[in-house]
């Protein structure tokens, strides 16, 4: 097959330099557009990026020069990095433009007609796209992923969903630096220390989760009846957030019965064939003291969550920590997950 071409918006930043890795010989993406802000348009890559990752900077990208985030590029699909201002502007007058912007930004992740997908948890809900097109009038789309501390809280909560029903949950994150983009938090601020206060992610946290976990019908989504309680605190991880979470189901659940139906979940048929789906969607670790960042992040070429410590919880029902790593599943890689879902389904081709 001729391969998709393919833009990244934002592809200097630190969720942009994921793609940029990413995507490096992808099987069905090339990547044909970089843009920036001023402060790197009409550079090259390599002159505008200060390069962040521990691997090299992908040769392809390097003499690419760094164009303006408007309609005008030559790809089909978008993958967005943006900040979320930009985003509220750009990916509209692109979606409206006839490209497939696949978001990161959280501008439009709540619009009731744009879906909000983790595919290993809703691809079904892309359905949207249909509602979206007609009532906008747009010859494109925008499709979202959630912020990056749901991405493995729900991944977890869809997985027990399924056998127990949701009635509550009470979660506590830990999340690492690179989520805070780059330059990010001052050293200053963070080394020895922790930040309980991350501006707008308990909001997101308590929200999002519920549309992925909500259910499709007649061309919207019917959020699902679960409740969140949220607390989210910045710690010096580089990369990988951890969440504690205790839940209420809709009947008592054994630690067993729980680890079991995390273990056993499967993506939906179609996701399982995408390139960048993980073999094992949730691996639960039986040792008392993982999931840990450092260890664990890189599960699944850091696409598969990672959830240990599954025990009885004396208020609610049951009480686990969930891992997964925040600028690939919860950005870079959930995104492009999306666009191979995108393809798969017909909606780009
Ligand atoms: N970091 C994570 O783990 C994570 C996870 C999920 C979602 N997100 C979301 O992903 C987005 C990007 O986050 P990040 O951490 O990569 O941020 P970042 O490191 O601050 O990078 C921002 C990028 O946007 C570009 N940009 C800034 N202003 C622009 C403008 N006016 N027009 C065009 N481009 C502009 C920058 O380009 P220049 O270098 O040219 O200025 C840079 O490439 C945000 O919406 C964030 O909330 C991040």
């Amino acid at each position: 097959m001729n391969k998709i071409k393919t833009a990244i918006l934002g592809a200097t930043g630190a969720v942009g330099q994921r793609f940029v890795q990413l995507l490096e010989n992808h099987a069905w993406f090339e990547v044909t557009a970089l843009t920036g802000s001023d402060r790197t348009i009409g550079q090259t890559y390599a002159e505008g990026c200060r390069w962040i990752l521990p691997t090299p900077m992908p040769e392809y990208a390097k003499a690419m020069q760094v164009a303006p985030t408007e309609p005008g590029f030559d790809a089909q699909l978008a993958f967005s990095a943006l900040p979320s201002d930009t985003a509220k502007v750009a990916e509209p007058a692109l979606a409206a433009a006839g490209y497939a912007v696949c978001s990161n930004a959280s501008s439009h992740r709540m619009w009731p007609d744009v879906p909000l997908l983790i595919p290993t948890v809703n691809p079904e809900h892309t359905q949207l796209i249909e509602t979206q097109k007609k009532t906008r009038n747009w010859s494109g789309y925008i499709v979202t992923n959630p912020n990056c501390t749901s991405t493995g809280l729900t991944t977890a909560l869809k997985a027990l969903q399924n056998k127990f029903g949701l009635r509550r949950a009470f979660v506590v994150s830990m999340q690492a630096l690179s989520g805070a983009g780059y330059p990010g938090v001052a050293s200053l601020d963070i080394l020895d220390n922790v930040i309980p206060y991350i501006s707008g992610e308990e909001e997101k946290v308590e929200s999002e989760p519920r549309k992925m976990l909500g259910q499709f019908n007649a061309g919207e989504i019917a959020l699902a009846p679960v409740r969140f309680s949220a607390h989210t605190n910045r710690v010096a991880v580089s990369d990988g957030h951890t969440v504690c979470a205790s839940v209420e189901f809709e009947r008592e659940v054994s630690p067993e019965e729980a680890s079991a139906a995390l273990a056993d979940y499967q993506a939906p048929a179609i996701v399982q064939t995408l390139p960048s789906a993980p073999h094992c969607v949730i691996e639960v670790r039986s040792e008392p003291d993982r999931p840990q960042p450092r260890k664990d992040r890189d599960a699944g070429n850091g696409m598969t969550t990672v959830v240990g410590r599954v025990r009885a919880d004396p208020l609610l029902h049951l009480k686990f920590v969930v891992l997964s790593h925040n600028t690939i599943a919860g950005a870079a890689g959930g995104a492009i997950l999306n666009g191979e879902l995108l393809v798969a389904q017909g909606w780009v081709k």
